[in-house]
Formats: C-alpha cells, sequence, structure tokens
C-alpha cells in the first residue's frame, strides 16, 4: 500500500485540468502516442465540443520515481460543473490528495474556492499547482499570493507547469510520490468499498468504478451495495488504464472497477459502500446522500409519432445517467411526452444534446421550472414542478421555494453591477470580502428559480466574463407566487405556463409576450399573444400576417442554391410545434424566461 497514491486533480473550469491529465498518462506510458487521442480522459462527443468533463474516468498511472521503486498512482477524475458537485464530492472521498490546479493568467476563481473547500472538508492534502506558464499573460507572482492569501496555502510548495508544452509535468509525478500520503486501511478486515462512480457498457453491464478502503475482492466472491441492500456476484475486478486491465484481485487502497451483472446504472448508487456478504463490514462508509434532481421540464418530440422513440431513447440513457428521471406527461398542447429531473440546467442540456444528436430525435422542451411546496388550505403538502399542475390558488395557504446560498467572486469594479443584478432576481446580499486588494468575493442567498435559466450569463457579461460563480441548495423558504399563462389566439398553451413571483408578474408578463413576439415567425394570419394571470389578461403582443417566401431573393437563378435554401428552411421548420393552427419553435418555449 505504500506505493500508492491516489488522487485527483481539482480546479476551475479550463484551468487546463484535462489537458494535465493527458500529460500526465503521457508520461507514464501507458498508452502509445499514436493510440493518443486528443483527449482521452473526456471520451464524450458532447463533453470535448462543449470543454466540459461530465463523467468521471480514473486511471492507474504506473510511475518509477526517482527513488527507483515502482508507485501506482491513481487519477480519479472529477466531474467540472456546480451540478455535479455531490458526484465530485464521492471522487474526493476516495482519494488522500489533490492537485488544486490554477490557471496562471486568471488566477483564483469561484470554483478554484469551492473545490478546495471540499477537498479540505475531506482532509486531502493539497498541492497547488500554477498552470499555463507558457501563455504570455501568465502572472506567478500574483498567483502566488492569490495561494497565500486567498487560499491559505503554501505558495511555495506550488508546482509551476504548463500541460501544453510538457514543462513541470515529472514535477507533478514525483510531487504525488514525495508529498501525498499513501493509503491507510487494512487488507484484513472485512471489505469497504466507496461506489465513486459508474457507467454502462453495453457487453458487460454496470461497470462500477470503486476505492477500495478496507478488505480484499477477487472475482466469484458474492457482493452487497448496502444502500440497495442487494447481492450480486463478481465477475471480473480490474484497474483502469484507459482500457480496463482485469486482475485477480482488489486490496485495501487500491482504485479500480467491478463487474457483477448488474443490468443498470440506476441499481447502483454513487456513494453506497459494498461489502462482501460472506463477512460483512460493521456499518457504510460515511456521506450518502442520494442525487436529488433539482430543475424540471417536460421533453415531447415534435412529431407527433415520436413518442415511442423518446420512450426508447430515455430508457437507453438512463442506463448510464442514474441522476436523470423520468415520467409520463401529456400536455393540451404538445402531446405525449415525459416530465424529467435533472441535476441542474447544464445537465438538462447535456441530455437534449444527447437525445439529439445520438438518437437523432427532434424535440420540444419547455421552460425548466424549480420544485415548489404548496401547503393546501386542508393541511396537505403538494410538491410541484410543473406550472401546469399548480392548483387553484384560492386553496393555497402557502407556497416555498428553493433557496441557494451563491458565491460570486469579481474583481471589485463590477461590485455595483453585480449587486444590482442579484437584487433584481430577488437575491439578498448576506456577505462580502475582499479575497485580494481588489478581488471581491460576495454571498447572496438567491431564489433558486431566479437563476436556473439565464442567471450565469447575464452574471458574465455585466462582469465581461470576470464573474464566477458556485452555488449550494440551503433551505425552502415562504414565497408569493403566481401561474402566468400565455395564451395564443386565445387558446391557453399549457407548456408555456410559468410560476413567476407576484410583484413581477406584470412585467414578466410583458416580456414573456414580447419575446414570443420575436421568436414566433409570421404565417398566414394574425396571431395574439396573450398574459393572463388567473384569467386576468396582463399583457399583449401581435405578429401580423406575412409570407415569407425565401427563393424570392434567387431570382430563378441557380437551382441548387434554391434548392439549400429550401433545405434551410425546411431544417428550421425541424423543430416546430403545431399548436392549434400556430407553428411555435422550441426556442420559444425556452424564451418566456428570458427577462430582458
Ligand atoms: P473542463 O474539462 O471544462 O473542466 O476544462 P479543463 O480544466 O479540463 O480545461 P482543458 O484541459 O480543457 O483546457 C482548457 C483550455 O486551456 C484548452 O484550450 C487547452 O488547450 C488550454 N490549456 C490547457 N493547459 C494549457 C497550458 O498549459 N498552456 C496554454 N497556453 N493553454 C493550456
Amino acid at each position: 500500500m505504500k506505493q500508492i497514491r491516489n488522487f485527483s486533480i481539482i480546479a476551475h473550469i479550463d484551468h487546463g485540468k484535462s489537458t494535465l491529465s493527458d500529460r500526465l498518462i503521457q508520461a507514464v506510458d501507458i498508452v502509445s502516442d499514436r493510440d493518443f487521442k486528443d483527449q482521452i480522459l473526456d471520451n464524450m462527443d458532447i463533453e470535448r465540443e462543449r470543454g466540459i468533463t461530465i463523467k468521471s474516468q480514473s486511471v492507474c498511472l504506473p510511475y518509477t520515481a526517482k527513488d527507483n521503486k515502482q508507485y501506482f498512482l491513481n487519477l480519479i477524475d472529477t466531474p467540472g460543473h456546480v451540478d455535479f458537485s455531490y458526484e465530485v464530492s464521492r471522487a474526493l472521498a476516495s482519494c488522500e490528495g489533490a492537485f488544486l490546479l490554477i490557471d496562471a493568467s486568471q488566477g483564483v476563481e469561484a470554483q478554484t474556492l469551492a473545490n478546495l473547500y471540499m477537498a479540505l472538508e475531506h482532509n486531502l492534502e493539497i498541492i497547488p499547482v500554477i498552470n499555463k506558464i507558457d501563455l504570455p499573460s501568465a502572472d506567478i507572482e500574483r498567483v502566488k499570493n492569490q495561494i497565500e492569501e486567498d487560499l491559505g496555502l503554501d505558495p511555495e510548495k506550488a508546482i509551476l507547469t504548463s500541460a501544453k508544452t510538457g514543462t513541470g509535468i515529472e514535477n507533478i509525478l514525483e510531487g504525488a510520490v514525495k508529498y501525498l500520503p499513501p493509503p491507510s486501511g487494512d487488507s484484513t478486515l472485512p471489505l469497504r468499498a466507496l461506489i465513486f462512480d459508474s457507467h454502462y457498457d453495453p457487453f458487460r453491464g454496470t461497470i462500477i468504478h470503486v476505492r477500495l478502503f478496507d478488505g480484499t475482492l477477487k472475482a466469484g466472491d458474492t457482493i452487497k451495495l448496502m444502500y440497495n441492500n442487494a447481492f450480486y456476484r463478481v465477475e471480473e475486478v480490474g484497474i483502469f488504464q484507459i482500457i480496463r486491465i482485469p486482475q485477480k484481485k482488489l486490496s485495501a487502497g487500491q482504485v479500480g472497477y467491478i463487474i457483477a451483472g448488474i443490468k443498470t446504472v440506476s441499481d447502483t448508487r454513487c456513494g453506497d459502500t459494498i461489502t462482501l456478504k460472506s463477512k460483512p463490514c460493521e456499518g457504510p462508509l460515511p456521506g450518502f446522500k442520494e442525487a436529488k434532481p433539482v430543475v424540471f421540464s417536460s421533453i415531447y418530440p415534435v412529431a407527433s409519432d415520436g413518442y415511442e422513440e423518446l420512450a426508447v431513447a430515455l430508457e437507453k440513457l438512463k442506463l448510464n445517467d442514474a441522476s436523470l428521471i423520468y415520467e409520463k406527461d401529456t400536455s393540451a398542447a404538445l402531446g405525449f411526452g415525459f416530465r424529467c429531473g435533472f441535476l441542474g440546467l447544464l445537465h438538462l442540456e447535456v441530455v437534449q444534446e444527447r437525445l439529439e444528436r445520438e438518437y437523432d430525435l427532434s424535440l420540444i422542451l419547455t421552460a425548466p421550472s424549480v420544485r415548489y411546496e404548496i401547503i393546501m388550505n386542508d393541511g396537505e403538502t403538494l410538491i410541484i414542478d410543473n406550472p401546469a399542475l399548480y392548483p387553484d390558488p384560492t386553496m393555497i395557504e402557502k407556497t416555498l421555494e428553493p433557496y441557494i446560498r451563491a458565491g460570486i467572486i469579481v474583481p471589485d469594479r463590477y461590485m455595483g453591477a453585480v449587486m444590482s443584478l442579484c437584487l433584481d432576481r430577488r437575491g439578498i446580499n448576506k456577505n462580502y470580502q475582499y479575497l485580494t486588494n481588489n478581488r471581491l468575493e460576495m454571498i447572496f442567498e438567491l431564489p433558486l428559480a431566479e437563476i436556473v435559466y439565464d442567471f450565469y450569463d447575464k452574471l458574465k457579461s455585466i462582469t465581461q466574463g470576470y464573474g464566477s460563480f458556485d452555488y449550494e441548495i440551503i433551505d425552502y423558504r415562504e414565497t408569493d407566487m403566481v401561474k402566468l399563462d400565455i395564451l395564443i389566439n386565445g387558446e391557453k398553451v399549457d407548456a408555456l405556463a410559468q410560476l413567476v413571483h407576484r410583484e413581477r408578474s406584470v412585467e414578466r408578463g410583458r416580456t414573456a409576450c414580447e419575446k414570443l413576439k420575436d421568436e414566433i415567425p409570421r404565417q398566414m394570419f394574425k396571431i395574439a399573444i396573450q398574459g393572463a394571470i388567473g384569467g386576468k389578461i396582463i399583457s399583449r403582443s401581435t405578429v401580423s400576417p406575412f409570407r415569407k417566401d425565401v427563393t424570392a431573393k434567387c431570382y430563378g437563378g441557380d437551382i441548387s442554391r434554391k434548392r439549400k435554401l429550401l433545405e434551410k428552411q425546411r431544417k428550421g421548420k425541424k423543430r416546430m410545434k403545431m399548436v392549434g393552427k400556430v407553428m411555435i419553435p422550441q426556442s420559444a418555449f425556452l424564451s418566456v424566461l428570458k427577462t430582458d
């Protein structure tokens, strides 16, 4: 066990975590360069295009250190977004140490701090790394200052790297050996292994990613998943070295995988403890939490006969994504679909993209909503995440909505702008403190509903990209919500309804009508768009009739060009849905949430 090190790399988004991970893998030469894909750890298409890490992957790096001993360095990858913070916490619980990566030109940002706090909670040994030192805008001294003052870490320990040119990579491997503690644990005790991730393999079923704390495990053993109270016979155990390398056994301290004929990833839970049926451990490892969705949206196929296809696609996605939940849903306007729950907005977008790209579906998603607790006059509590199901307001005693605690880090010249953005979103400023002489951390409590849509984009734009943001849900608070209905040519469109705060309702009704007017294309007849609260019309806009003749500007010339235009128009139409007699594009369903 003395020769094992388990660690993560934690960083703010884009500070170079994936690039550095790839470098470490290249440095220990477990895959030949020819086979080396650009970003091996980010192996999903969508991830690569969006430049974010969603699904974590770990890798065991064999490394001969300067002391001439062979070490096994287990690099545990963590997903890089606030939506997946529970998965991050389980990955960190599997480590003894972490490299905290900081971009030499950007310096410390909100997620750098959030990640550091999380790593400290798990008592990890933390080594700061200053990356991208090759950039002309790199300011190493400034970052060292931040490491000392904002993070309270020793700047002298910082390792300087450029994941791009390869500078300093050896120092990271050597640093892991020298400064990170080896795992403790006892192979002779009953098995205790932490599930920190799992993924689905079409041939082998669920592949569970584990860290063994005590005991040993081999093929043929019968394991018990403690939370689910389920038993499985182990078919194979092994370690990850990009591909799976089967092993005779896994022992305390090691990180690896288990294959045990488990059908879907939902049968395993991130954070659960695995033990042996024949010799169980006394209790599970601490920290288990059930992943709870916080953002809800309904998904409908554009084609009315697309429901079956969507059902099959969701079922397949679910095999690999335990945190996605869904149930059947119907809408008067949109027909049959599914109400889905997501860990956050990014999770929602990832699911949407995968459904559209991998399953070639054309979809309508309704405006995302949070989950409200509604206490009725008769004492009953309703949990509502779909505005269409909002009960008769006269029967409601009170409504509670989820609140978050948000940490926002900005250069102080943006303090006023951030303050007005957050106050405008019903935020309460709890605290602020200077991290350095011109960088500020501002703490707000905000209703989750106010940030689910465009808050992050807004923050980025008012701070010219400098603002960073991190949040956690704290509690439910009493609120005064009303249901804003949207009528199109006099017909209520249930999928466009939203719950809004009473004080903002008129303003929100007005902007929703304006936005819809921009989104809904002109048609052969006039389209009236109205906002209504409890039957009372509060806003109105009109789309005047017009026939868009896209071929008019071609003057009968080049036929292929004409075809191209028609093709383009047809494509544009694909994501439109007939509601009554009116064609409504996908973007309209989300536009009602926009605030400017
Ligand atoms: P997420 O996966 O989104 O969390 O991002 P990440 O932290 O993994 O960042 P990633 O490795 O994708 O790098 C972000 C960008 O920075 C990419 O365009 C990299 O090419 C670039 N980059 C990473 N390391 C370096 C470096 O040392 N120098 C320079 N100049 N660019 C770098």
